[in-house]
């Protein structure tokens, strides 16, 4: 049983318990993807006139970057709502329509929101602020801020420029720029992409591994030039030719391959489960997690592969989905090497816990940029799991774990991040006796209504 304290507005809050399920079955819905929502916004914004989102996310994040839409000039009404995904119509004057904020931007919890939304600031002739929570505030900006600055932009921010809040002033034409990212990030790429739409001539972005594509891919469908080739053995360069207008678009957004990980793992590591997940995202370059549990032996069936369409006309919008099957399994160890380390980034703490459920030793290499995410989540997932009697060792960047481990239930705490919240609800199911989770309610960043489906997919 799940057992949580809740707000008057009803979301858990404080402390959720979790007891073992005897069985799972069941078929989930998904929130919508955060990564893709947020671009679908940023993207509405920029383009002028009017774009229509469909089963986006409404997780806090994408709610955050609804918000600065505003605060920058465009109409951002929600159509309507199921609790988890919500339909948005988006009246913008376009990029050259913004307007001068009138107080700081609040970017919450979402890095997401912060980072991207400096990239399209930087081409922009306004000052703003951009600022969010304790959280975010501890996240690095300069990886950021170096490439905007050799863009022309003007940017500060805290601790020698390293820390939000980000005052960003921006100019137009902005200088195209070759610039290899110095850590694999999409969000660092992404705001370079979104700056180089309004740089005179092609900017270049050069990832020594490759990164989730959605800009490119949702820039392309708005018209945008943006061109992807290989770049040395592992790498992308991406080219994008600035000045062109962005078009406004109406889309569906497919199910976060991220949330529906937390299913895949619960079905995969309790005995007796069986569980359909709808509408999954399953673009190549976030698809990365349903691989490595494959290859950990875990029975994953894709049925009805499909493409994510818009609203009207069933125009393929460029991302692939299918549902997945998931069946209790045996799970073997396995290595995960640094390039798949980017791909799964945000799966990282729910492998974990797949892993402390398989035969062997999971070694997970080059995993560092954990500890600079929503928590340092190498010291949360080693400390969670390692409170249910899970052995997950840190060693420099690399995570070991040994497996098959009984877990047992523990207190653990989220350290207020979405997605360790969840892997500690999901190992909750299979660990005896009782779990608790401190401040879970931070799940409903990224899956508002996630409590709500593990209590009913046990019988
Ligand atoms: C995201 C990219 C990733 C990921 C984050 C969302 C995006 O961050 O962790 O949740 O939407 O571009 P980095 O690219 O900084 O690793």
């Amino acid at each position: 049983m799940v057992r949580l304290a809740t707000t008057p507005g009803g979301e858990p809050a404080g402390i959720a318990t979790i007891h073992p399920a005897t069985r799972l079955r069941g078929e989930l819905g998904l929130p919508g993807d955060k990564s893709i929502s947020h671009r679908a916004l940023m993207l509405a914004l920029l383009a002028s006139g009017t774009s229509r989102i469909l089963g986006a996310g409404d997780g806090a994040d994408v709610r955050s970057t609804a918000g600065i839409a505003r605060a920058l000039g465009a109409t951002v009404d929600r159509v309507a709502d199921d609790g988890r995904t919500v339909e948005y119509r988006v009246v913008s004057p376009g990029v050259d329509g913004l307007r001068q904020p009138a107080g700081t931007l609040d970017c919450g919890n979402s890095g997401t929101s912060l980072r991207l939304f400096a990239g399209i600031l930087a081409g922009v002739p306004v000052t703003a602020v951009l600022d969010g929570d304790a959280s975010l505030r501890r996240r690095p900006v300069a990886r950021i801020i170096e490439p905007l600055r050799a863009m022309g932009a003007t940017l500060r921010a805290l601790a020698d420029d390293s820390l939000p809040p980000v005052t960003v002033t921006g100019r137009r034409p902005l200088r195209p720029i070759d610039w290899t990212t110095p850590v694999p990030s999409a969000q660092v790429k992404s705001a370079i992409l979104f700056a180089g739409l309004r740089a005179g001539g092609v900017t270049r972005v050069r990832e020594r591994v490759a990164t989730r594509d959605h800009s490119e891919r949702m820039l392309r469908a708005r018209g945008v030039n943006v061109r992807s080739l290989p770049d040395g053995e592992a790498g992308v360069v991406i080219e994008i030719e600035g000045g062109t207008a962005v078009q406004v678009m109406e889309e569906r957004v497919p199910g976060d391959p991220s949330a529906a990980a937390f299913w895949l793992v619960a079905g995969l590591i309790h005995p007796d489960a069986e569980l359909t997940v709808r509408n999954v995202g399953v673009n190549p370059t976030r698809r990365a997690i349903i691989d490595i549990l494959a290859r950990m032996g875990g029975q994953i069936e894709e049925r009805r592969a499909g493409a994510a369409t818009a609203g009207r006309g069933d125009a393929d919008i460029g991302e692939p989905v299918a549902d997945l099957v998931v069946r209790s399994s045996d799970l073997r160890a396995i290595d995960v090497a640094p390039a798949e380390v980017a791909a799964a980034i945000d799966e990282i703490p729910v492998l974990c816990l797949a892993a402390t459920q398989a035969r062997g030793r999971t070694t997970i290499r080059g995993a560092g940029e954990l500890r600079h995410k929503e928590s340092d989540r190498l010291a949360g997932i080693a400390a969670g799991l390692g409170a249910l009697g899970a052995r997950v060792a840190v060693d420099g960047d690399d995570l070991t774990i040994d497996g098959p481990v009984r877990l047992t239930g523990a207190p653990t705490d989220s350290l207020d991040d979405h997605r360790l919240a969840m892997t500690f609800a999901i190992a909750g199911l299979v660990a005896a006796g009782r779990t608790t989770i401190n401040r879970p309610e931070s799940a409903s960043v990224s899956y508002p209504g996630f409590f709500t489906d593990l209590e009913r997919i046990r019988p």
